[in-house]
């Protein structure tokens, strides 16, 4: 099976990461990770790629004269390691229209919140503050707008009431684990391309079929 290869992003942890290196480890899985790159040194993402003896990168983003060196230097190194898709998983850049216009409908993002809602930072905190009763994770194509491309998948949580910020994030968080492979393997076979902006659902009966579009609440 032709797989198609992944570049991933990380800052820090690295647990989405972790998720995809455990779902790419099925000979089944349509997607392979070919190289990981870190803006920040030493963090346990970069760890976790390397036990899996996946190529890794670290290009400390203050090293560089500006946005576009930076973004310059991370263009050429999945170009150079044949990257077909970007996964951004809790890579905490702004990205710049300079990559974004290299990688446009071939950059993906996971976020903690159900967008359009809660885009940003401090998600879990202003979501608690709000008052609303569910809360989620978004796959999107990453555009200029921040958090703002075309959605490809997404999961719902409830908001509890005796609920903390890192209650919520956990709830949340484990779902990310279960989306982020299940939207990379949608892209991987087809089912789901981007055109103008907009995410194309290719094969709507399989997926519905498959339980892919079911509003699920999960707790
Ligand atoms: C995840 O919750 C991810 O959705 C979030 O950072 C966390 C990274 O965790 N990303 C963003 O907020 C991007 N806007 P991880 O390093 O354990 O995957």
């Amino acid at each position: 099976m032709k797989k198609l290869k992944l570049g991933i992003q990380i800052s820090g942890r690295g647990s989405n990461l972790q998720a995809l290196i455990d779902a790419c480890a099925d000979k089944d899985f349509p997607a392979e990770i070919v190289l990981v790159i870190s803006n920040v040194a030493d963090v346990e993402g970069l760890a976790r790629a390397q036990r899996a003896n996946i190529p890794t990168l670290t290009l400390p983003h203050k090293t560089f004269p500006n946005r576009e060196a930076f973004e310059k230097a991370i263009d050429e190194a999945h170009r150079k390691a044949g990257v077909e898709l970007i996964c951004n998983a809790g890579f905490m850049r702004i990205i710049s229209p300079y990559l974004i216009n290299q990688w446009r409908g071939r950059m993906i993002n996971i976020h903690p919140s159900l967008l359009p809602a809660f885009p940003g930072l401090d998600i879990h905190q202003r979501v608690l503050q709000s008052g609303t009763l569910f809360s989620g994770c978004t796959v999107h194509y990453v555009e200029e707008a921040v958090d703002g491309g075309a959605i490809i998948a997404q999961a719902v949580v409830p908001v509890l009431p005796d609920d903390s910020e890192d209650r919520l994030a956990a709830r949340v968080l484990k779902q990310e684990h279960q989306l982020y492979p299940m939207a990379v393997r949608l892209i991987a076979q087809g089912k789901i391309t981007y055109q103008d902006g907009k995410v194309i659902r290719n094969d709507m009966e399989s997926m519905c079929q498959n339980g892919l579009l079911n509003p699920a609440i999960h707790s």
